[in-house]
């Protein structure tokens, strides 16, 4: 196993924070039994895996590696088994998919993550040595029989306390030939992409969601939700200690495509604080924040500090959502970002709404906000450095004031001057 980064963004891991590039391998593995070939795929992987240590949690990213060998735990199916593909890594991780299948498609049924708690090189500081065990049979990838399920477009599996994000995959199961079929079925992430029209039936085209995304009830057309509720969140080290804070209001702003309006819509979501957990990592130039709601919202920001201006900024954000009325779940982050600057020893303050624009699918609007992430002393926020909005808005009613004041001197003047005048006049008649 490589070492590992933070959550945020596998594809660019920030060589400048001297943090290792995770570069995504392209991995091919194959299921054979006798000749013939029942499953291949063509894939990049990455796990994000939230995991116990003595002081709280940890998240860390692990990309499946190109050594990833094929397990004899793979099967073509039969005797009452489905056919199955599993690739081995690392020191006893692995990634299993199941596959059924009827008259006109086939799916991934249910996908198995196993990660060995006791490979330090990847969780370090882990509590526990067990080998966990994760399954989900919300995956949505569907094909068409004889078809290859192709999907380009990053797309994230949440399997218990991880998120698998699948990217440039090629994958047929149930195969008739040696080779991947040149038919194939395109994911619906891959038709937004190029903002395609709608699925017509004709031609090369997604299949329907499985039927757990289906089987949502029609939402109602979303009706805006009001202003979030502050949360307050913070990350510790490894030795216990508080080494970010945050509070803030938040609300995500997506614009995905509707499984029960059958288009695309913007959807305002506000992020329920009492629902939400925290965890992250501190680095001495970097730190991440990660929040999540439920299985349904995961958020991270990704700090990071110069040295040379001592001055910090939130570099990345990455969003992966999984709400009732999506028909796969929503993922993208950004890691050249540059919102909430401030300087080192100070904490970075904005009470005014502000809308952190991540792409143009995605953006954040923050309300009441403080946030630190570097040289915290004693669990506690440094003074604050205010937003530039809070400053303008501070202004009004600075110049109102002046306005008044000086409004208030004018006539006491004229006042004066009229009384002199008057008092001066009488005194020459
Ligand atoms: C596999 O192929 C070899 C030669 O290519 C052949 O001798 C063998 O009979 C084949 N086995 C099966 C099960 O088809
Ligand atoms: C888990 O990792 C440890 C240490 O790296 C190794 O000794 C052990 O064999 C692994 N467990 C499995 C099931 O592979
Ligand atoms: C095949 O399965 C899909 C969902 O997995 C379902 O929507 C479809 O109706 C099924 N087709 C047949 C012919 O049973
Ligand atoms: C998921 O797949 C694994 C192995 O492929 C199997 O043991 C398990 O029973 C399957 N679970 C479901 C719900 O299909
Ligand atoms: C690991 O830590 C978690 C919470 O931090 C705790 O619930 C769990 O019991 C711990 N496990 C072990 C083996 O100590
Ligand atoms: C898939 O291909 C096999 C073999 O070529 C054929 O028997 C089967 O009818 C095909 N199924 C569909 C749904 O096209
Ligand atoms: C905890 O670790 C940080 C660096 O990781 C260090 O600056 C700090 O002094 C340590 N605190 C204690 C109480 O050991
Ligand atoms: C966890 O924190 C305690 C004190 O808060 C400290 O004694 C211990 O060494 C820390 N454990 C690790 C693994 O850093
Ligand atoms: C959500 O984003 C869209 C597109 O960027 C924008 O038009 C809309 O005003 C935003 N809504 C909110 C509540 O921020
Ligand atoms: C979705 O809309 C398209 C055209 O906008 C239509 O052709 C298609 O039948 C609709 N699908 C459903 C399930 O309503
Ligand atoms: C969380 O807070 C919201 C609004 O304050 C409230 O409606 C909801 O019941 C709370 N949920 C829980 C689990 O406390
Ligand atoms: C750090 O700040 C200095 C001075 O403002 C600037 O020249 C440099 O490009 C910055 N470095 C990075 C990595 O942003």
């Amino acid at each position: 196993m490589t070492r590992t980064c933070p959550f945020l963004v596998g594809i660019a891991c920030f060589a400048i924070l001297g943090c290792v590039t995770v570069v995504q391998s392209q991995v091919t593995l194959k299921v054979t039994e006798g000749n013939s070939t029942c499953i291949k795929a063509e894939l990049s992987a990455s796990f994000s895996i939230t995991y116990n240590t003595a002081n709280g949690t940890r998240t860390v990213m692990v990309p499946l590696p190109g050594s990833a060998v094929v397990g004899v735990a793979s099967s073509c199916g039969g005797d009452g088994r489905s056919p199955s593909l599993v690739a081995l890594f690392g020191d006893g991780h692995a990634l299993g998919l199941s596959f059924s299948s009827n008259v006109s498609l086939y799916s991934v049924a249910n996908l198995t993550l196993q990660y060995n708690l006791s490979d330090v090189s990847t969780f370090p500081e882990a509590n526990s040595t067990d080998v966990v065990t994760v399954e989900t049979t919300s995956v949505g990838m569907v094909a068409r029989v004889n078809t290859t399920y192709r999907c380009i477009s990053a797309s994230p599996v949440i399997v218990g306390g991880a998120t698998v994000t699948f990217s440039n995959v090629t994958m047929e199961a149930y195969m008739t030939g040696d080779d991947l079929s040149p038919n194939e079925s395109v994911c619906t992430a891959d038709q937004s992409f190029t903002t395609a029209p709608p699925p017509s039936p004709s031609t090369t085209t997604a299949p329907p969601p499985p039927p757990s995304t289906t089987t949502a009830a029609p939402a109602p057309v979303p009706t805006p939700p009001g202003t979030p509720n502050q949360g307050s969140y913070s990350v510790s080290n490894s030795n216990g200690t508080v080494c970010l804070l945050a509070r803030m209001a938040l609300q995500l702003n997506i614009s995905h495509f509707s499984a029960s309006q059958n288009k695309t819509i913007q959807e305002v979501v506000n992020l329920q604080p009492n629902q939400t957990t925290s965890s992250g990592s501190c680095d001495p130039t970097s730190a991440t924040l990660v929040l999540t709601q439920g299985s349904a919202t995961n958020l991270s920001f990704l700090f990071t500090l110069n040295t040379t201006s001592n001055r910090y900024h939130l570099t990345g954000l990455s969003v992966v959502a999984a709400w009732s009325d999506m028909t796969a779940p929503f993922n993208t982050s950004n890691s050249s970002l540059d919102y909430l600057r401030c300087s080192l020893g100070r904490s970075y303050m904005c009470s005014s709404e502000q809308t952190l624009s991540v792409d143009q699918n995605f953006s954040l609007n923050t309300f009441h906000l403080q946030v630190q992430p570097f040289g915290i002393t004693r669990g506690q926020f440094a003074q604050a450095e205010e937003c530039q909005l809070d400053q303008d808005s501070m202004l009004i009613p600075i110049v109102v004031g002046a306005a008044l004041a000086g409004l208030v001197l004018i006539v006491l003047i004229a006042y004066l001057i009229g009384r002199k005048r008057s008092h001066a006049g009488y005194q020459t008649i």
